[in-house]
């Protein structure tokens, strides 16, 4: 452990697997605290609280669906009765639900805004109170390379990932002055459960310069940067992608 999250508390949205995971145990790599939510496998959130804590970490796992603003408020609730204070929100909880424009039903659309989306905004507007009230604070939103690009298949995805820029733009502009920072993370393709069943890894590795799908730490390096680092104090409102050069 580093220890320059020493005494600092994270939460991240979605962290019993994937990316959400990877960043969880990079911050609780720099000495923070880490709040480890998940929607419906307390199993998988577990055993990312296991491992942080075996080898000195401090961890604990949250239930809450965060498209839901009466969990968001337990989640918040509980991570301030537990630690007392919040110094990082990654929201991170993501979904998809792929299918073509004319076949997608309103449910998939609903669904796919309501989390990844709606959810950015409850949590985001959960901790700001928290953080304007400390005068510090960093908020990093996950976004995606779709939100950049469009992707067929994917008009939910998108433009939740977009709304989730605009978002992120006017927050930072609204909570600069109290030392709040804000900025989007865009992934590209990256192995995590949610990439497993794709079927045309060929075709999608022609528009990957780099010529490969990114690591889910690849992605929390950012995040870590972002959250833990002294420079990034200065970054505020800026969408950075980690996609092995597909959009540039
Ligand atoms: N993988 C990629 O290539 C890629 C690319 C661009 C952007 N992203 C974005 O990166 C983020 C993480 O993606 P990933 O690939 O790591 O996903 P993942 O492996 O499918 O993991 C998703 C995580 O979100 C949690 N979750 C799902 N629904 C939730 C809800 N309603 N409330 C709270 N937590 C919920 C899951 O927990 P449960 O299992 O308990 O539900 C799990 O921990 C997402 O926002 C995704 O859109 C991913």
């Amino acid at each position: 452990m580093t220890g320059a999250m020493q005494d600092q508390v994270a939460i991240i949205t979605g962290s019993s697997r994937g990316i959400g995971k990877a960043a969880a145990l990079a911050l609780a790599a720099e000495g923070a605290s880490v709040v480890i939510n998940y929607a419906r496998s307390s199993t998988a959130a577990d055993e990312v609280v296991a491992e942080i804590t075996e080898v000195g970490g401090s961890a604990i796992a949250l239930q809450a669906d965060v498209s839901k603003e009466d969990q968001v408020d337990a989640l918040i609730k509980g991570t301030m009765e537990k630690f007392g204070r919040i110094d990082v929100l990654v929201n991170n909880a993501g979904i998809t639900r792929d299918t073509l424009l004319l076949r997608m039903k309103p449910d998939a659309w609903q669904a796919v805004i309501d989390l990844n989306l709606t959810g950015v905004f409850l949590c985001t507007r959960a901790v700001a109170k928290i953080m304007l009230k400390q005068r510090s604070g960093r908020i990093i939103n996950i976004s995606s390379v779709a939100g950049l690009m469009g992707n067929p298949g994917q008009a939910n995805y998108s433009a939740a990932k977009a709304g989730v820029i605009g978002f992120t733009k006017t927050v930072a502009k609204e909570m600069a002055a109290r030392g709040v920072t804000v900025n989007a993370v865009a992934p590209g393709f990256i192995e995590t459960d949610m990439t497993s069943e794709l079927s045309n890894t060929e075709e999608i590795l022609k528009f990957i310069p780099l010529g490969r799908y990114g690591q889910a730490s690849e992605v929390a390096g950012l995040i870590r940067f972002l959250a833990a680092d002294p420079a990034a104090a200065y970054i505020t409102g800026q969408v950075m992608n980690v996609d092995g050069g597909m959009v540039m």
